[in-house]
Parts: structure tokens; C-alpha cells; sequence
């Protein structure tokens, strides 16, 4: 099996990263392959472009999703939103064909604050299930107060958050399982 990862902040020191790290050590724990994505270098998308063709960073990106059994993204949470840099991602990798369309998609975020990110998961979760994707509803992966559960090189330093990472990489495997058994 194969986990495409893709984090949705360009910042060196991003605390979503640092959670996109702790979810692809469980994974690789329990076997699966993960590749991380770039968003770094995506130009803005722009209709005049769209001629089927992609610029190189585009097409890596899409080709990363088109090759993976499953979908984790890790997302800040921008003005009660997703980060232009997601939504970006999302307009090139939506064009024909669909990078999104039936994948499996787990979807999870931090902030320094309190919010953990829910508004963003709640606008995630329209853009990513209006292309087809399926987002997994439960459990939810939010995790706030991002300073005091990482570590200065992404450890984690909260077990029950260490718990809650364990269980949903859990779902998202089994889900991904699920689905393509259902799919034969
Ligand atoms: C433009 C901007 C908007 C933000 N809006 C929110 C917000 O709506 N809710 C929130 O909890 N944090 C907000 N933040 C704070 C981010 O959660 C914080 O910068 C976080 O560290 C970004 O994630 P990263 O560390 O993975 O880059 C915002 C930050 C920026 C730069």
C-alpha cells in the first residue's frame, strides 16, 4: 500500500509537518510505503494554462496522488480557511483527469492555538468531496496548542496525542483496505 502525504504549509518550521511526520512513522510502522508530496514551486493556477498539459511541479504532484492507494493531507488552519497554497493544489490536481475521484483521503491539522484547525477540515472537506474523494469523517485528527505536543525536531511529547495518531493512521489503512476490496 501506498500513502501519498501532502502538507499544506511551506514554512520550514511548520507544526503541520511536524504531525505529517508523527502520522508517516505510524504508517511506515504498520508497513506502508508513504511519499511526500511538494507544494513548494506549484505556480497559481491560471485558466489560460489549462490546456491539459502541467507545469513540472504540477505534473509531480499529480502523478505522487494518481500512483497512491490513499491520501493524507496535514493543513494550518488561514483565516477560518485552507491555505491558498491547498486550495491551489487543489484547482491543478482537480483538472481532467481528476486526481481526487474516488481516493481515499485522510485530512488533519494543528494550530499553535486552541481551534486545532476544525474550520479548515469543514472547508477541506467540501472542496475534497466535491471532486469525488472520500474524506474520512471519524476520527478527527485536530490538534491544538501545536507548542506544547511537539518537540524541536517533530518529536512528539503528548502520548495521548501519540494515541490519537495511532488510531486514525489505523482507520486510514483499513479504509484504503476496505475500498479496494470493495472495488475487485
Ligand atoms: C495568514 C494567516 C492566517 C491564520 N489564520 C488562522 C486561523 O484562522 N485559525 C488559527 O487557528 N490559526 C491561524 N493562523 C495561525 C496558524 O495556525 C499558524 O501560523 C500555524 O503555525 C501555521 O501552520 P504551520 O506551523 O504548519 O505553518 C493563521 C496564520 C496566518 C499566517
Amino acid at each position: 500500500m501506498k500513502i501519498v502525504s501532502i502538507v499544506a504549509s511551506l514554512r520550514q518550521d511548520s507544526w503541520n509537518h511536524r504531525l505529517s511526520r508523527a502520522a508517516t512513522e505510524v504508517l511506515k510502522g504498520k508497513g506502508v510505503e508513504v511519499e511526500e508530496a511538494s507544494l513548494a514551486g506549484l505556480p497559481l493556477f491560471n485558466g489560460d494554462l489549462d490546456d491539459g498539459t502541467f507545469p513540472g511541479p504540477v505534473a509531480a504532484l499529480r502523478d505522487a496522488m494518481r500512483s497512491a492507494d490513499g491520501l493524507l493531507v496535514a493543513s494550518p488552519e488561514y483565516n477560518h480557511s485552507i491555505p491558498a497554497v491547498m486550495k491551489n493544489a487543489i484547482e491543478w490536481t482537480c483538472r481532467p483527469p481528476n486526481c481526487w475521484t474516488n481516493k481515499v483521503v485522510f485530512g488533519m491539522g494543528t494550530t499553535p492555538g486552541r481551534s486545532g484547525g476544525i474550520r479548515m477540515h469543514l472547508h477541506l472537506s467540501d472542496c475534497l468531496q466535491c471532486e469525488g474523494a472520500w474524506l474520512i469523517p471519524r476520527p478527527m485528527l485536530l490538534v491544538p496548542n501545536a507548542a506544547s505536543v511537539f518537540g524541536q525536531n517533530g518529536e512528539l511529547l503528548d502520548p495521548a496525542v501519540g494515541d490519537q495518531v495511532e488510531e486514525a493512521m489505523t482507520v486510514l489503512v483499513e479504509t484504503i483496505n476496505t475500498m479496494s476490496g470493495a472495488k475487485a
